[in-house]
């Protein structure tokens, strides 16, 4: 990046799909981005580098990643349907300007390894200087280490000032005697592999839309990563990469992008699992989607481990959390997360402040109209439940919220794949009313995320 310089760059979040424009919102609430667009689960933005340390805030995304290059649809640089497509990929890395994305990607992972040739040319050339000095001088071993030790840190090029072409293949046959060629060879091996050691690993994910292709999504990547490893020389680790590179191709579009987040950030908050563990970005929308208010009481009465008030009590601090659920687990299982989240990610100097309970949401120990926001994840009768079950417990549930929900005022978000019996249950209430629907994808299956108003009626 050039000094001085506000370069803009295009950044790519995950969403869940059908939470899009939850996402598109919190970034125009918190980032100070030039253009956003929606895709299918994605988000795209336009950012200023130096606004870069924000991305960090964003709670309703799953993943991020910089883009490199964007091709759109019938661009005539990049033809998706051209039968030299995969030619193309192979020689594409040497096309781009990796420059500025791996600069941002190294800032914001906070990698310190070498990244080009050029800097483990240097490193390596430092080396031999260092040893050909102490063997010029018949230093000691014990002097050499002492003089590596005060000679302080090895001469790192800084990447910004280079992108540099791979180093020349040495070639068989031509000019060179037998007995050089054989020096150079070796020299050249044992050198590649001295640098290629510090350089980072690096794998390719392909993601691929549309039938027309002639290509796989492994062949993709499998050609665009060749064209990686021989222009950088980064080796291939498919299982622990430090560098993913993402190549997505929705039918003559293509995105190429560097990951900076390398788990999803939906299981930031939990490390007791149950077997309904909701993503904590999927909790975030819930929770944007309640309008949350400074000193409104906010409850889940059917929490599991808790993802829901716990997302809530670190981003409403200004709200009163409860929550509950009649499992003998659950409320153990919420405990032991809340207290991790306060180890870890408030390094014990503040507390999560949420009560927790062991109630049947269908009978609440809390006096009628005592709860400004009801915000939960039903059983959807699959790994909780049992769809025969929600028939009963879905009507009575929502009966229950509705006594001890404000009336006029209160608010619930609810979340389950159940669409019938949920439709059928809302339906036939005069105490809550549906304000919005949103269909999300949960693991490949739909589910219904219901924003409600309690009515004025008793
Ligand atoms: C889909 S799970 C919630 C998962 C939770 N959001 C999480 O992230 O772990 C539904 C929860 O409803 C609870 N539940 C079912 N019937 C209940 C009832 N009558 N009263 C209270 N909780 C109930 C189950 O024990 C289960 O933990």
């Amino acid at each position: 990046m050039a000094d001085g310089v506000d370069v803009v760059v295009t950044v790519c979040a995950t969403v869940s799909t059908g939470l899009e424009s939850v996402a598109v919102s919190e970034c125009r609430q918190k980032l100070d981005c030039k253009s956003i667009r929606e895709g299918r689960g994605r988000v795209y933005f336009d950012i200023p580098t130096n606004f870069f340390s924000q991305l960090k805030n964003l709670r309703s995304i799953e993943n991020l990643f910089v883009v490199v290059k964007e091709y759109e649809e019938n661009n005539d640089e990049l033809d998706c349907f051209s039968p030299e497509i995969l030619e193309k990929l192979y020689k594409l890395p040497q096309a781009l300007d990796w420059k500025v994305a791996l600069s941002l990607w190294k800032q914001f992972t906070g990698y310190t390894g070498m990244l080009f040739r050029s800097e483990t040319s240097a490193h390596a050339e430092d080396m031999k200087k260092r040893c050909q000095s102490s063997v010029d001088n018949k230093c000691s071993e014990v002097k050499d280490e002492q003089n590596s030790r005060e000679g302080g840190n090895d001469k790192v090029v800084d990447e910004e000032d280079v992108i540099e072409a791979p180093a020349k293949k040495i070639k068989h046959g031509g000019e060179d005697s037998n007995e050089d060629k054989s020096e150079l060879t070796q020299n050249s091996s044992s050198d590649k592999s001295f640098t290629s050691n510090l350089l980072p690993q690096f794998r390719v994910t392909c993601t691929r839309t549309g039938n027309k292709h002639s290509f796989s999504s492994p062949e993709a990547a499998a050609k665009f990563g060749g064209g990686i490893n021989d222009w950088f020389g980064w080796r291939v680790n498919l299982s622990n990469p430090d560098i993913e590179v993402l190549l997505n191709i929705v039918n003559g579009n293509v995105v190429i992008g560097i990951a900076l987040t390398k788990e999803s950030r939906g299981k930031r908050n939990i490390t007791h699992f149950g077997p309904t563990t909701l993503k904590s970005s999927i909790a975030y929308c819930m929770l944007q989607l309640a309008n949350i208010q400074p000193g409104d009481i906010v409850c889940d009465p059917m929490c599991g481990g808790g993802s829901i008030p716990i997302e809530a009590a670190l981003n409403w601090p200004k709200s009163a959390h409860f929550c509950g659920d009649h499992h003998d687990l659950a409320p153990t299982r919420t405990l032991a997360n809340v207290q991790s989240v306060t180890e870890q990610q408030l390094n014990n100097k503040k507390t999560l402040p949420l009560d927790i309970y062991q109630w049947d949401v269908c009978n609440l120990p809390l006096k009628s109209n005592s709860v400004d926001v009801f915000i939960t994840d039903l059983p959807f009768g699959k790994k909780s439940g049992s769809k025969h079950e929600n028939w009963t417990l879905y009507p009575k549930a929502l009966e229950e919220m509705a006594r001890v929900c404000s009336t006029g005022s209160g608010r619930a978000v609810l979340l389950t794949q159940d669409k019938r019996v949920m439709g059928k249950v809302l339906n036939s209430s005069v105490h809550w009313k549906k304000d919005l629907t949103l269909w999300i994808n949960m693991g490949g299956l739909k589910a219904g995320l219901y924003v409600l108003s309690r009515t004025k009626k008793c």
